[in-house]
């Protein structure tokens, strides 16, 4: 663990002083990561409380009610209470414009937070103080560590009991790999908890109950042997001394360098549903969090204060308004200004379109977007000419990099009740591959459709959406395959992989050749007879 007050702690100010680059300094853009449970739809709600983007403590959850009811197909997440969609929530704090990207909590909808985690710049991890590191939280912060997001903690439920936070700020280096540094430490928990100190301000916030609505009341300290510690701590004084010494003496420093490397994780003690702890975390995050910064395309980087508008998408989302039938592309903006009416150009597609209508989304509604900067998201209306990845710009191709796909864990061979209804299973599956909400592999050797997702779920939202909007009755069967692995490799020698391998060779819906691995110990000797060749987890969109 490491902490040290003395470094300066603001981001540098904007290189260049035009209106892009001051108002791409202004972004925070990230997403909260947190296994279910933990608390990420209650700090959201309070998020956008202390934002002032809702006035009322319940949207969040209301929110979910009513999307849940707008939608045929998310009827089945209501009749299951899960969450499946992921939404954008824009909020002013500090002079900064904060936007949150709101992730699924299932599961079984992993790939679009994976994605999702693509689109930011940082990370919140919301922990639980009585379960620790949890399976979910490791496997997002593998995610967040392919490109090294800078990752904030707040350890949550301090009114509850739970484990010594000591012993949990272990578990998160050991587990995760990743050095703490307590920004505040907290007096007590469950029906003892006190508040937190401070570390940097040598103030105590302390902890009223419910009643924390503004912040709650603070006490500012001159040390930690001011007599107004020990008597708001009370039996917890030697421990909370004892703590913070060890904590203090961990370490040789927070350094604003090493979080922003995804190193260091500055973590922060609280309760989410009292509405406590939220004030000292979000005034550090929007100091600290990174503002967007330069993103990788084939070409080169692109920095977000250059003039030109550039953006890839990194979500699609059908039937948000089932009046309309309408998709939304949400679409990063990685540089420059949109404006509405602007032309811009759909690099894939090689066509410029103009966008009168694009959309951007505050806490409950959404509405039509006059302009957006590097680190906004807007969302595009989109009659399935737009898939993931798909990247726009102003003439330049710019194909940004990093957004992955991953290989599927789960596989069915899709079963097609009505054979006259060939076509429209086969557009459907396109238009679903392209939204990302399953993946589809055509074996070479045989007619088979393969669809892969990364939980039970999926199919079962596939089906039904192939059912309301194609009119085709398709079921799924059981089929002996465990892991897909897209190749890469020499051009010569991947032909003869391809002629030699009798099954387990297809395309997926890029056509991109993928080896469909029976079983684990198939891949293994298969990769150690193709040593020349690449079998990889991931494929990139670009
Ligand atoms: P998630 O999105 O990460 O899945 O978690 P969510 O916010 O839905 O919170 C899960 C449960 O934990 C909720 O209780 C919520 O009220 C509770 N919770 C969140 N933060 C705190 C906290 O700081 N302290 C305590 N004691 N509980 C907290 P629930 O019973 O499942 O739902 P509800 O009926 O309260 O809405």
């Amino acid at each position: 663990m490491v902490i040290c007050p003395e470094r300066p702690m603001t981001q540098p100010a904007a290189t260049a002083n035009t209106p892009t680059a001051q108002e791409a300094a202004k972004r925070r853009t990230f997403a909260i990561i947190s296994h279910p449970d933990a608390g990420k739809t209650t700090l959201t709600e309070k998020l956008l409380l202390f934002g002032g983007a809702i006035q009322l403590a319940g949207t969040v959850k209301g929110r979910k009610a009513s999307r849940h009811a707008t939608s045929d197909w998310m009827a089945m997440e209501q009749s299951r209470g899960i969450s499946v969609t992921t939404s954008v929530m824009q909020f002013p704090y500090n002079e900064r414009i904060v936007n949150l990207l709101d992730t699924p909590g299932h599961e079984d909808f992993s790939e679009d937070t994976y994605r999702t985690l693509t689109a930011v710049d940082s990370a919140l991890m919301v922990i639980d103080i009585a379960r620790g590191v949890e399976p979910r939280t490791i496997k997002l912060m593998e995610v967040c560590r392919l490109r090294t997001t800078p990752i904030f903690t707040f350890i949550n439920k301090m009114d509850r009991e739970g484990r010594p936070p000591l012993e949990v700020l272990d578990e998160i280096e050991d587990v995760l790999g990743i050095t703490c540094a307590p920004i505040t430490w907290p007096i007590g928990m469950g029906s003892q908890f006190k508040g937190v100190y401070h570390l940097l301000e040598d103030k105590v916030y302390l902890y009223e109950g419910s009643d924390n609505e503004g912040g709650g009341r603070t006490v500012t300290l001159d040390g930690l042997d001011d007599p107004r510690l020990a008597e708001i701590a009370g039996h917890y004084y030697d421990d909370l001394l004892e703590e913070i010494e060890l904590v203090r003496e961990a370490g040789d420093g927070f350094d604003l360098e090493m979080y922003l490397a995804g190193e260091v994780t500055p973590v922060f003690f609280g309760s989410a549903v009292n509405n406590f702890g939220i004030r000292p975390l979000l005034d550090a995050f929007v100091e600290w969090a990174p503002a967007p910064r330069p993103r990788e395309t084939r070409a080169r980087d692109v920095a977000p204060s250059e003039d030109a508008l550039s953006g890839f998408v990194f979500k699609i989302q059908a039937n948000m308004d089932p009046q309309h039938r309408d998709r939304i592309a949400f679409m990063r903006v990685c540089s420059g200004h949109y404006a509405k009416g602007m032309k811009m150009r759909h690099l894939r597609a090689g066509k410029d379109i103009r966008i009168n209508d694009a959309l951007t989304f505050m806490a409950n509604r959404r509405e039509a977007a006059e302009t957006a900067w590097p680190g906004d998201i807007i969302g595009i209306h989109n009659h399935g000419t737009i898939a993931i990845g798909d990247c726009f710009s102003e003439g330049e191709e710019l194909a940004f990099t990093g957004i992955p796909n991953f290989a599927p864990e789960l596989f069915q061979r899709v079963v097609l009740r009505d054979p006259l209804k060939a076509k429209a299973l086969h557009k459907g599956l396109d238009q679903l591959c392209e939204e990302g909400a399953t993946q589809v592999f055509r074996p070479l050797h045989n007619n088979d459709v393969i669809l892969g997702a990364v939980g039970t779920l999926q199919f079962d939202v596939v089906a039904q959406r192939l059912k309301s909007e194609y009119n085709v009755n398709a079921g799924f069967e059981a089929v002996q395959v465990h892991t897909a692995r897209w190749i890469y490799g020499d051009a010569r020698e991947i032909r003869r992989f391809r002629d030699r391998m009798d099954t387990g060779v297809a395309e997926d819906h890029g056509g991109a050749l993928v080896y469909l691995a029976p079983s684990r110990v198939k891949l293994q000797l298969t990769e150690e007879r193709w040593p020349e060749i690449t079998f990889a987890a991931t494929r990139e969109f670009n």
